[in-house]
């Protein structure tokens, strides 16, 4: 009996190349699955692809709410942005379709697993060192790691095996897309200092005019946003409605360089209107309610955070003790942030708590002020102590 390979198919030219060249060079049954995690992709449309170019089953699944759940709201709580600005739509969505694989991979008793990723990318590794975190026996093939096809010769292996796609329409630019975020690279983005073009901009798409701005709020309850100018919604259609109305404004794009886990920098762009705002807004709210030392602390591991999930350490033991401090910094960061959408920008001008620990009669300098001078010199004296010392040793610089 011929061995079942289970493919992570997106419907595009490499994965569908993939189907026959897996069958052709392995000798294997593929069944392919496509995992839905909110991107515009038609689906269906790539189901009957997949089962036409030879794919003996093709699965569809929604994993939206799964990803929201388990893997965006785990980020966000963490802040997590990669080198401080990424916001990790493409990173954080890999772990999430390792496991639906291995689940698959379980359930039709299949003893490899494929995927589409290149060898220059992140993506290869959080694909394999998920899968193997979570069955090191399945057997990883990324064909396009191995098959040495140029383009034009993957579009003739396409044509001469009868594998209808077209590539005309496929663009220059190499696009991946999630409810969290699209990530865009390729074309003249490739030069650093190549100004990117209005024309690939899908999310933020300006709509409205330079001295347009709104208002909008933001209700988180323990970390996660619950309602949008106080209406509840479900998660899904929050991130989509705030993706919605921010990226009429252009805001969320992020353009950068950044370091790719295999030692190379990459020029990237990414639009994520809602993954920007609702960072932003949960970092305010904890800026209210943390108290300093939790906050401090948080933000050291916040950092670790994102590069773990950058590199691919989901499901490292590591991670699931971050994961839990995080988890547990949580339980007061509740409350509503007021946001200003500008042309291209976006603030918080707002934010109020029940569980606020801002002391309006400590704060203020008018008349209500209950703030007790007397205290402050005394503390000061003995916090500077140690410099104070110091310099009596002439050592330091003065
Ligand atoms: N650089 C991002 C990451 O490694 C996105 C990668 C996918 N980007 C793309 N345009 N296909 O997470």
């Amino acid at each position: 009996m011929r061995q079942k390979l289970i493919l992570a198919y997106s419907g595009g030219l490499d994965t569908t190349v993939a189907i026959k060249w897996l069958q052709e060079n392995y000798d294997v049954e593929v069944i392919a699955v496509l995992i839905d995690l909110g991107q515009p992709d038609n689906l269906n449309d790539a189901y009957e692809r997949a089962l036409k170019t030879g794919a003996s089953k093709a699965y569809i699944i929604d994993a939206k709410d799964e990803f929201i759940n388990d893997y965006i709201y785990p980020s966000l709580k963490a802040n997590a942005k990669y080198e401080k600005r990424y916001t990790l739509a493409t990173a954080i969505a890999r772990p999430l379709i390792a496991k639906i694989l291995v689940d698959f991979a379980k359930k039709e008793n299949a003893s490899m697993i494929a995927h589409g990723c290149t060898a220059k990318g992140n993506d290869q590794v959080r694909f394999d060192v998920g899968i193997r975190s979570l069955n090191p026996d399945i057997k990883i093939i990324a064909p396009m790691r191995v098959w040495k096809l140029s383009r034009e010769e993957e579009i003739e292996y396409a044509q001469k095996n009868n594998i209808k796609i077209n590539v005309t329409k496929k663009s220059i630019y190499s696009i991946d897309e999630n409810l969290w975020g699209r990530s865009i690279e390729c074309g003249n983005l490739e030069d650093p200092w190549s100004e990117p073009l209005e024309e690939i901009y899908k999310w933020s798409k300006i709509s409205k005019n330079e001295k347009d701005n709104e208002y909008i709020e933001i209700d988180f309850e323990s970390g996660v946003p619950v309602s949008l100018n106080g209406q509840k919604l479900k998660p899904l259609d929050l991130i989509l409605e705030i993706n919605k109305i921010a990226g009429s404004y252009g805001i969320g794009r992020i353009d950068m360089v950044e370091n790719r886990l295999i030692g190379i920098k990459s020029r990237e762009i990414y639009e994520a209107p809602a993954a920007e705002i609702l960072i932003e807004s949960h970092r305010q709210l904890e800026s209210l309610v943390l108290d300093r030392e939790l906050l401090h602390f948080k933000y050291l591991i916040e950092d670790k955070i994102s590069e773990m999930i950058y590199y691919g350490l989901w499901f490292t033991p590591l991670m699931k003790c971050l994961k839990k401090f995080v988890e547990e910094s949580q339980e007061y960061v509740s409350g509503t942030v007021k946001i200003k959408l500008e042309y291209k920008s976006f603030n918080v001008v707002g934010r109020k708590s029940p569980y606020s620990i801002y002391d309006y009669n400590l704060a203020t300098y008018d008349k209500n002020d209950m703030f007790d001078p007397k205290f402050s010199e005394s503390f000061i004296k003995i916090w500077g102590y140690p410099y104070e010392i110091l310099a009596k040793k002439g050592r330091l610089n003065g």
